[in-house]
This record gives C-alpha cells, structure tokens and sequence, in this order.
C-alpha cells in the first residue's frame, strides 16, 4: 500500500529520502493493522505515531529551511499546511487507542494517505518544481 511510486519524486534528493522515510513508517502502520497474531497492539501503535511525530517535525523543519533558502515565495502557505498536520499528529489521543486499536491504526493509515495525496504530490511537488526551475 505504501510502496514507493516515482511519479512521488520531487527531484529534490534529500525532500525524496524524507519522503520514502515516511512511507516506511506509513508502511509499518500497515503491516502491525494486518498482523492477526499481535494480541494488544497498543505499545506498537505508539511507538509509531511517536517515530511519525518525531520524524514529521525533522521533515517540516528541512523543507521549510530549504524553502526560506531559496526564497520561496509560497512559504507561509505551505509552512500552514504543515502546522496544521503538526497539530493533527499531535492531537491523537492516546486513550483512544486502547479502545478500538483497529479504528485507531485505519485512522493513521487514512491520515497518512490522504497528506500523500493532498500534500505531498500537490504542495511539496508544485514548490520544488518552482523552486528547482
Ligand atoms: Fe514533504
Ligand atoms: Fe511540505
């Protein structure tokens, strides 16, 4: 579900590592929703939302400083959208998790989804076209 694709380059070498970063921690989201035989998968869930957090913040801060580099001039714009992704990594309720572990794992994947679709193959790709050309 969260392989690799190259119309997801961007052709910014160090964005694209970034980038393929995230699908394998989307990827192990996956992996743990599909495993059957992990009985209480709460510690897993977490150790990934907080490996997805941590490495979210890595990300948002490198692009952005690469933005402001090249003077980008649709940086605040993007830097919202990232904010507001920010926000929603670190809204997830921990408690919930433990109540419906499944929904919890199929809530991440959509989100996860849905920031590759909306963010990542429309803003991040429109700024580094602009950017690089
Ligand atoms: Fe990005
Ligand atoms: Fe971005």
């Amino acid at each position: 579900m969260f392989n690799w694709k190259d119309e997801y380059y961007t052709g910014v070498d160090f964005i694209d590592e970034q980038h393929k970063r995230l699908f394998e921690i989307a990827g192990m989201a996956y992996d743990v929703y599909k495993n059957d035989f992990i009985v209480d998968k709460f510690d897993r869930i977490v150790e990934i939302i907080n490996e997805l957090k941590d490495y979210t913040e890595y990300h948002f801060g490198e692009e952005e400083a690469f933005m402001i580099k090249n003077n980008y001039k649709k940086f605040l714009s993007h830097k919202v959208e990232h904010d507001d992704l920010m926000k929603d990594i670190n809204g997830i309720d921990f408690s919930k998790i433990d109540k419906d572990q499944e929904k919890s794992l199929l809530d991440l994947i959509n989100f996860v989804i849905d920031w590759i679709q909306n963010h990542i193959l429309k803003v991040d790709l429109n700024m580094t076209k602009e950017v690089i050309n």
